[in-house]
């Protein structure tokens, strides 16, 4: 199974009932296997997560941290960009390089990168004196 089909497949268990916007996400560890997440929204707002997060969760629950590739998809008129804190948080187990697809369920596709998708982001280095 494609990561993108995984993505595709998982999103239907998205739980999002005040949005009414279903995403879901998949992310390839190195090991291979795929993770999978949606959006788990919540009667208090902030506290809904994103598919991507899940998806990042299941990883290391699993002993992973490291991932190779990214599909996001949900029914957005254009590929659904990741928030700002995704992200984040998607840098944190790839590396600038690791390929990050985005899709619409009509089918459209964004391919891009963690780097293109975080310019200048804050890591490990900028903690560092010496
Ligand atoms: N959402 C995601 O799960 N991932 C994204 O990349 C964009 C937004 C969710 C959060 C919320 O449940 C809904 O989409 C609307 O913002």
């Amino acid at each position: 199974m494609s990561l993108l089909d995984a993505a595709r497949a998982v999103r239907e268990n998205a739980y999002a009932p005040y949005s009414r916007f279903k995403v879901g996400a998949a992310i390839r560890g190195a090991s291979g296997a795929i993770y999978r997440g949606v959006n788990v929204e919540n009667v208090a707002y902030p506290e809904g997560t994103c598919a991507e997060a899940g998806a990042i969760a299941a990883m290391v629950a699993a002993g992973e941290t490291e991932l190779v590739e990214v599909a996001v998809i949900a029914d957005s008129p254009e590929p659904v960009p990741p928030c700002g804190g995704c992200r984040q948080k998607l840098a944190e187990f790839g590396t600038g390089s690791t390929p990050v697809t985005l899709a619409t369920t009509e089918g459209k596709q964004f391919a891009t990168t963690i780097a293109e998708l975080l310019p200048g982001r804050f890591d490990q280095s900028h903690m560092s004196h010496t």
